[in-house]
């Protein structure tokens, strides 16, 4: 055990909050494993999990890239992946034994042929590590090399042992096309055996969202539309798009963000309580938020595109100068919307959600806004004093939850201030966060689906994505533009100030 494992083992906080599961002996193919995905999460993320003792024992690593490399400098390489971006000192003990289980080979699977170095690999990995035939395949790929990869691999069963598919987004760019790529993968696995990411769900905080609703009584009673004013789902990002230009250009924050991350926290925001905690169960659930989502008007949708401005003290081009975006690019880099979930508990409960790039920094948030109180006995100057109470979940960063309440403000009248009852993580917990991927992965190795999305959920949040673009086809005009470091275009204000109602203070 490693000085930090101990550590960890000191804080009684800890007790009771990871359980001991692990997973079958296994091998996991990495395709896409000489690329960023794998450097910056994947190779941490499996480093963090042997560093806790929740790998197996029989455990092996393939990767498969297009990049030439020998095993050693795959294994340098991720090496120094791992020092850059894991989140534990790095430890020579925990890495000798996953490097002692990592090869590569270099491949791409454009023809039948080219399968035959990686299955001979990975038959001769399986044997020296005695994982049992069973194998997960991770497709860390783009869009266009899915497909190839999928069917190489569809034909591969082992003798013995079980095999999972891990897909990472885009799961397609609209309903067709992941129709097309969900019938094309359960042609050759079983849904059961596909573990579809999104990995806002591994996220620490957006699996409490579940636990401080069902978990906690008094906040069912409340949560429907007879307590609840609106509700505000915020995912705001200050970077920009990096040298991811030619990707976006293709993609928007719709497709980006919305399409997946927000509706996920909508979903989890609005569904019922799941009979069970099972994946299957907590899925329906979902998709009958999706299905019951409104079609949203045009004038209930917002899109906006960034400027040069300032962001966190530097100063910052505009979309149109980012590399390999055109310089008359319409892609959005701002999304807003005003959903209704039209069923008994939400009727006439708006759901705000915006998403962005550049904006003025960094926050995720879901904010339950309640009714105001009924009456207010009090003399007060203005009803605005006594504010409706708001409980703002955070997912990232400063994670936790908090209530606002009104309070005295002590003195000789009666003056009402509001304060805010808090629980933040950090303090609570005295522990990191796992992140996304750690969890993520562990549980495609143990074979717990609840955190992945179906092939059902992907297509009805196409399906609505779908609507909301076919409107901008008619208005091709109506990007509005933004500031880098401010809040979104001013028309997303409109949008909320429309209802006598505001995006919530930052
Ligand atoms: C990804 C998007 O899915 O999520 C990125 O493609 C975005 O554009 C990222 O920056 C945000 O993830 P996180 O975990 O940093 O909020």
């Amino acid at each position: 055990m490693t000085e930090s494992q101990l550590a960890d083992d000191a804080n009684p906080l800890l007790a009771g909050l990871a359980g001991p599961r692990t997973p079958d002996p296994c091998a996991l193919v990495i395709f896409g494993a000489s690329g960023d995905l794998s450097r910056r999460k994947l190779l941490p993320a499996l480093y963090a999990l042997a560093r806790n003792g929740l790998l197996p024992d029989a455990f092996a690593v393939l990767g498969v890239g297009r990049t030439e490399m020998t095993d050693a400098g795959f294994q340098a390489h991720m090496r120094g992946a791992i020092e850059q971006h894991g989140r534990f000192a790095f430890d020579e003990d925990v890495w000798r034994e996953l490097a002692a289980g990592m090869r590569y080979v270099a491949a791409g699977l454009d023809d039948e042929s080219a399968g035959g170095p990686v299955t001979d690999a990975l038959k001769a990995l399986e044997r020296e590590r005695g994982t049992a035939g069973n194998r997960v395949f991770y497709l860390a790929v783009p869009p266009a090399a899915m497909e190839d990869v999928v069917a190489a691999i569809g034909t591969w069963r082992p003798a013995g042992g079980w095999r999972r598919l891990i897909v990472e987004k885009p799961l397609g760019h609209d309903l067709a096309s992941a129709r097309q790529l969900n019938a094309f993968v359960l042609e050759r696995f079983f849904e059961s055996e596909v573990f579809r990411i999104d990995h806002y769900l591994g996220k620490e905080t957006v699996q409490n969202l579940a636990v401080l609703r069902f978990a906690n009584g008094i906040f069912e009673p409340v949560w429907n539309r007879q307590f609840i004013d609106h509700v505000q789902i915020t995912a705001a990002e200050s970077i920009g798009i990096g040298s991811r230009g030619a990707f976006y250009e293709h993609t928007g924050a719709t497709r980006d963000i919305f399409q997946n991350h927000l509706l996920q926290l909508l979903a989890l925001t609005a569904m019922e309580p799941a009979a069970d905690f099972t994946a299957d169960a907590v899925r329906n659930e979902k998709v009958k938020v999706f299905k019951s989502l409104d079609r949203p008007g045009l004038e209930q949708l917002v899109r906006g595109q960034y400027g040069p401005g300032f962001v966190e003290g530097g100063e910052v081009r505009g979309y149109r100068e980012e590399e390999e975006v055109a310089s008359e690019s319409v892609t959005e880099t701002y999304f807003a919307a005003k959903l209704y979930v039209d069923n008994w508990r939400w009727a006439g409960t708006p759901f705000y959600v915006r998403c962005g790039k550049r904006l003025a920094r960094q926050e995720t948030t879901i904010a339950i806004q309640f009714k105001r109180a009924p009456h207010l006995p009090f003399a007060l100057d203005s009803d605005d004093d006594a504010r409706p109470n708001v409980l703002l979940i955070h997912i990232q960063p400063d994670e936790g939850v908090s209530m606002t309440l009104n309070a005295k403000v002590p003195g000789y009248g009666v003056t009402i201030r509001g304060v805010n009852m808090d629980f933040a993580y950090g303090g609570a917990f005295r522990t990191d966060l796992p992140e996304a991927y750690e969890r993520l992965i562990l549980d495609a190795l143990l074979g717990d689906a609840i955190l992945f999305t179906r092939a059902d959920e992907v297509e009805e949040q196409w399906a609505l994505v779908d609507a909301i673009r076919a409107h901008w086809q008619a208005d091709p005009d109506g990007l509005a533009g933004y500031v880098a470091g401010s809040w979104g275009p001013s028309n997303a204000d409109a949008l909320i100030h429309g209802d006598n109602r505001s995006w919530r203070r930052h």
